[in-house]
Parts: structure tokens; C-alpha cells; sequence
């Protein structure tokens, strides 16, 4: 029986790594090709126009933003983390003192909350999969969820 697991270990083993590398390149693409909530492809396309709308005359096309005025959003721990702070920035707006790579922002940002919960959802799952950022993409459920503890 010992022999039995000992022998197959290493398939077992190995399957998982290859299920490992199977799903790297996966995660690597921005847009994974089915997804159920009608996320994905068409979710990060639409949140592409909407930040175009309502994001790029501070946050600038490629997310670098405008030196001392408004921050990037390439990589950021508010991008990348926490997505109900995320989502939170988006819905109340921000006024902190926000340091990023030494350089610091002290101009508010006002609050997005007229977009509607998929709007939010779609520009930020463009934003999070844009500009060199890798990170899932965020639901209206989502959105709704943090609306509903801020009113
Ligand atoms: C009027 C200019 C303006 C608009 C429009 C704007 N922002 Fe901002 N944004 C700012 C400023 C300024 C800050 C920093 C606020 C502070 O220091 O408290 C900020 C901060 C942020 C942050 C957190 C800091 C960072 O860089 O990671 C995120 C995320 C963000 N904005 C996303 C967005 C998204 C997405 C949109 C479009 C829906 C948007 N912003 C629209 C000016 C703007």
C-alpha cells in the first residue's frame, strides 16, 4: 500500500504542476474568454470607453496621471488591493493625502457615485486590467455590495 501512494506521488505531483503552468498564461491574458456575469472581454472593453469619459482628463490615457496633481494608477496599492476601498474611492471620491513613489497628491478627487454600480464595475475592471495591471475584475454585485454600507 506505502509503495502504491509512493509511486504515485510524484504523478500526483506532477499533475499539479502542470495544472500550475496550464493556468499561468491563463491569469497573464487580461480577459479571460468566458465568464458568466458578462465580465470579461465585453466588461473591460465597455470600461475602456467609460474611463475615457470619465477618468482620462486626470488619470491620462496609459493611468499615469499628472505629476503632484493627480496620481497613477499603474500599480498602485489603492488599484491592485483592496477592491472595496477601490470601489470606495470611486463612489465618495478622495480627499487624503496620498503618497505614491515619493511623490505625494493632495487634490481631491471627486466622487463618481452618479455612474451606475455597472459602470463602476467596468471602468475598474479596465483600470485593474490596464496599464500594466493584472488583478480580477470587479461585479455590479460588488459595486452595490459598498454602496449599500456608505448611504
Ligand atoms: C478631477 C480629476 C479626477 C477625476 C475625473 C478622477 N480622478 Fe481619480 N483621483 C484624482 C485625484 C486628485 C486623486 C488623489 C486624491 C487625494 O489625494 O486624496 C485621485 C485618486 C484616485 C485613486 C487612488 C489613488 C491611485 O492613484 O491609485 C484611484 C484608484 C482613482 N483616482 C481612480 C479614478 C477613476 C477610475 C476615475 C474615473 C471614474 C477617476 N479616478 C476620476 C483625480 C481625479
Amino acid at each position: 500500500m506505502r509503495k502504491w501512494i509512493l509511486a504515485v506521488m510524484p504523478l500526483m505531483i506532477g499533475a499539479l504542476a502542470a495544472s500550475a503552468q496550464v493556468k499561468k498564461p491563463a491569469r497573464e491574458k487580461p480577459v479571460p474568454a468566458k465568464q458568466s456575469t458578462g465580465g470579461g472581454a465585453a466588461q473591460i472593453v465597455r470600461g475602456k470607453a467609460l474611463y475615457k469619459q470619465y477618468c482620462i482628463s486626470c488619470h491620462q490615457e496609459n493611468g499615469t496621471g499628472v505629476p503632484r496633481m493627480n496620481p497613477p494608477l499603474v500599480k498602485t496599492e489603492y488599484v491592485l488591493g483592496d477592491k472595496t476601498r477601490l470601489i470606495g474611492i470611486l463612489l465618495k471620491g478622495l480627499n487624503e493625502d496620498v503618497e505614491i513613489n515619493g511623490d505625494y497628491f493632495t487634490n481631491p478627487m471627486p466622487s463618481q457615485a452618479a455612474l451606475k454600480d455597472q459602470e463602476i464595475a467596468d471602468i475598474l475592471s479596465y483600470v485593474r486590467n490596464s496599464f500594466g495591471n493584472k488583478a480580477s475584475t470587479v461585479s455590479a454585485a460588488e459595486v452595490t455590495a459598498v454602496r449599500a454600507t456608505i448611504k
